[in-house]
């Protein structure tokens, strides 16, 4: 990729601010906890794989300063600090498996001075960006097989390398699969336009056909016969295969099926949540109603009105295709056929 979504630099982690994209490439240094989780609140760093990396480094960020030599005193310290960072955002499933992987490293090194388990957790962040990468070149390559020579992909929201440690999921398929891909149709993505500024950016940089469409443009492509699959990333895919990702994204599943379009949701092992039996039980963001009365700070409606601004919506699984994973493809996703591949 020619861009970093974050990186390690000396002593601080530096996210590529995604809120200034395309017009901008900035990056934002986070020098603790604090700036992290303020980060991952307010988006600078968002997707659900990218937002559990910046939580682990978060989580060292937020221990790296404690004088203590007392490792009763460190855990302690540690736990409100894991629990603080997984307070930024609720649907992402990432999130909580970066945080509790952050702490089971620190578990495991018990025995050891509190700076050797900084560093011992530092080294961990740095394992879970480089692991995340290879997740997603893996996931490209199994998704790639399924595209057919010549096809207009559809995918929603942005789940590319900003939304990864690098390369991306949905569009990690994408890139996988540039020589056989006619057309990739971006929907914008309303109301936080991940589509229209991040997506359509790293298809063009990257040398992808792209065409922005608005979210409500999609099903007449379908009735058209213009579109040959759906790509889409997820935040959290329960046991039995149901799947929450960025709002809209159920309602390209519905349109899929009624005009007989394969719908592919590709996802890495770290945002199942084997706990959750279906997708009823995956807690739904809901974000501030300024996002959907305004566009880039321009109010568009009456600033009185009632909104309501969930931020993602869960697909049932019977709506999916398959789940594109790292270790191989999930076909007719159900409890049984996710078992199977988790446990492989
Ligand atoms: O609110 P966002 O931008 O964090 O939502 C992101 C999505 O819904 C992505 O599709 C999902 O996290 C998958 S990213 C590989």
């Amino acid at each position: 990729m020619k861009y970093d979504t974050m990186r390690w630099r000396k002593d601080a982690l530096e996210l590529l601010d995604q809120r200034l994209l395309p017009r901008e490439t900035r990056y934002v240094k986070c020098f603790t906890e604090r700036e992290v989780s303020k980060a991952i609140k307010n988006m600078t760093v968002r997707g659900a794989p990218a937002i559990g990396i910046a939580g682990a480094y978060g989580a060292y960020l937020g221990i790296r300063g404690i004088r203590t030599k007392n490792n009763i005193e460190f855990d302690r310290k540690l736990d409100n600090v894991i629990k603080y960072l997984a307070g930024a955002r609720p649907t992402a499933r990432n999130l909580f498996w970066a945080l509790e992987r952050i702490k089971r490293v620190a578990e495991k090194n018990k025995g050891k001075t509190v700076d050797k388990i900084k560093s011992i957790m530092l080294d961990e962040a740095h394992a879970i960006l480089r692991e995340d990468i290879n997740i997603c070149r893996e996931i490209g390559r199994h998704g790639a097989a399924l595209i057919k020579k010549n096809s207009n992909v559809l995918t929603h929201c942005n789940a590319g390398a900003l939304a990864t440690g690098g390369y991306g999921t949905a569009l990690g398929v994408i890139f996988s699969a540039k020589k056989k891909i006619k057309m990739v149709y971006a929907d914008e993505t309303r109301p936080v336009l991940q589509g229209a500024r991040l997506t359509v950016w790293e298809l063009i940089k990257n040398n992808v056909p792209a065409t922005l469409i608005c979210d409500n443009m999609a099903a007449s492509l379908m009735a058209k016969d213009k579109i040959d699959a759906i790509i889409v990333g997820a935040d959290r895919i329960a046991a039995n295969g149901d799947t929450a990702n960025k709002i809209g994204t159920y309602s390209l599943a519905v349109n899929a099926k009624y005009h007989k379009v394969p719908f592919y949701v590709a996802a890495p092992f770290s945002t199942f949540d084997l706990a959750i039996k279906n997708g009823r039980e995956i807690p739904i963001e809901e974000r501030s109603p300024e996002e959907v009365k305004s566009v880039g700070g321009q109010m568009l409606t009456v600033a009185s009105v009632n909104v309501v601004n969930p931020a993602f919506d869960v697909t049932p699984a019977k709506l999916i295709t398959a789940i594109i994973t790292e270790r191989g493809v999930i076909r007719r996703p159900n409890t049984a056929s996710v078992r199977r591949i988790l446990s492989m």
